[in-house]
C-alpha cells in the first residue's frame, strides 16, 4: 500500500481511492521529500510538478525546510511558486542547481523523456541540464515502450518563418512511417471559435510531430537531425538527462527507476 510508503513528510493515502490526481501527488511529494534545507531547485511546470510546489511551499511554512530557492520552468510555476512563498532566483543568478522535479509527458525504458506537452520544454531542458539531479515525477500511465507513442513530440521553433520551418521539417522526417507534424495552435481569446498559433514563454511557436506506434529510430540521431535545422530551437526529447524517475502506480507501489 502507499499507506506503508509513506514518510513523516508524506502522508499516506488511501489507495483503493487513488485517481490519477492522487498518483501524481504522491509520486511529487517523494520527490520533495529529498529537498534539503539551502538546496537550490529546479521547479519543474505541470499538473504533477504542481503537487511537488504546493508541498514546497508547505514545508518552508511550517519551517520543516528553511533557505530554499527555485529557478521556474515557466511564468505559470514562476507565479505558482509565488503564490505558495517559494523564494525565486533567474537562472543565471543560481550559482548551483542542487535538484530539478518535473514531471514528463512520457518515459521510456532506457529513462529518455517526452517534455513539453505544456510548452514549457525550453526553459525545462536548460534548468534541468544546468542542474546535479534531475528527479521525474510520473504516475503509470506515463510509462511507454518507445517515446513518441502517446501523443506528439514538441519542437521549439523561432516564430519568423515558422510555416517553413514546419516544411523543413517534414521534409527530414517524412520516410518515418505514420509521420506527421503541425504548428501547435490554441482557441484565440478573441473567439472560441478561431484557433491562433501557441505562443511559448519565449514568444516561439510550437511543432508537434507525430510518429505512428512511436519513434522506431535512433533518438539521438533524431535530436541531431531536428538541431541541424535552421529555425528550430531545442525539442522535448530529454534524452539521458533523468537521474530517477519516481512512479507511482494504481497497485498504491511507488517504484524508482534510475
Ligand atoms: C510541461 C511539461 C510537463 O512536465 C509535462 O507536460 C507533464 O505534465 P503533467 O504533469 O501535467 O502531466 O513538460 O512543458
Amino acid at each position: 500500500r502507499l499507506a506503508a510508503m509513506g514518510s513523516a513528510a508524506s502522508p499516506p493515502r488511501a489507495l483503493d481511492a487513488a485517481t490519477q490526481e492522487d498518483l501524481k501527488r504522491v509520486s511529487a511529494h517523494r520527490a520533495v521529500d529529498m529537498v534539503e534545507s539551502g538546496m537550490t531547485l529546479g521547479l519543474g511546470t505541470g499538473s504533477t510538478a504542481a503537487h511537488a510546489l504546493d508541498r514546497l511551499g508547505d514545508l518552508l511554512r511550517t519551517g520543516a525546510l528553511r533557505a530554499v530557492a527555485g529557478v521556474p520552468t515557466s511564468l505559470k510555476t514562476e507565479a505558482h511558486a509565488a503564490r505558495v512563498g517559494i523564494p525565486m532566483l533567474a537562472l543565471a543568478d543560481a550559482a548551483e542547481i542542487h535538484l530539478s522535479i518535473d514531471g514528463a509527458d512520457e518515459v521510456d525504458p532506457d529513462l529518455n523523456l517526452v517534455k513539453g506537452r505544456g510548452g514549457s520544454l525550453l526553459r525545462e531542458k536548460m534548468i534541468e541540464g544546468a542542474g546535479a539531479r534531475f528527479v521525474v515525477i510520473v504516475d503509470e500511465s506515463k510509462l511507454v515502450p518507445r517515446l513518441g507513442c502517446t501523443g506528439a513530440v514538441p519542437v521549439e521553433v523561432v516564430p519568423f518563418g515558422s510555416a517553413y520551418t514546419l516544411g523543413l521539417i517534414r521534409k527530414v522526417f517524412d520516410k518515418l512511417p505514420g509521420f506527421h507534424a503541425r504548428l501547435r495552435t490554441v482557441k484565440s481569446k478573441a473567439s472560441d471559435r478561431q484557433e491562433e498559433l501557441f505562443l511559448t514563454d519565449n514568444g516561439n511557436h510550437i511543432v508537434e510531430m507525430f510518429f505512428e506506434d512511436g519513434i522506431h529510430g535512433n533518438l539521438r540521431d533524431i535530436s541531431d537531425s531536428l538541431l541541424r535545422i535552421t529555425g528550430v530551437v531545442e525539442h522535448g526529447m530529454f534524452l539521458g538527462m533523468a537521474t530517477k524517475v519516481i512512479v507511482a502506480k494504481k497497485d498504491g507501489t511507488v517504484a524508482v527507476l534510475s
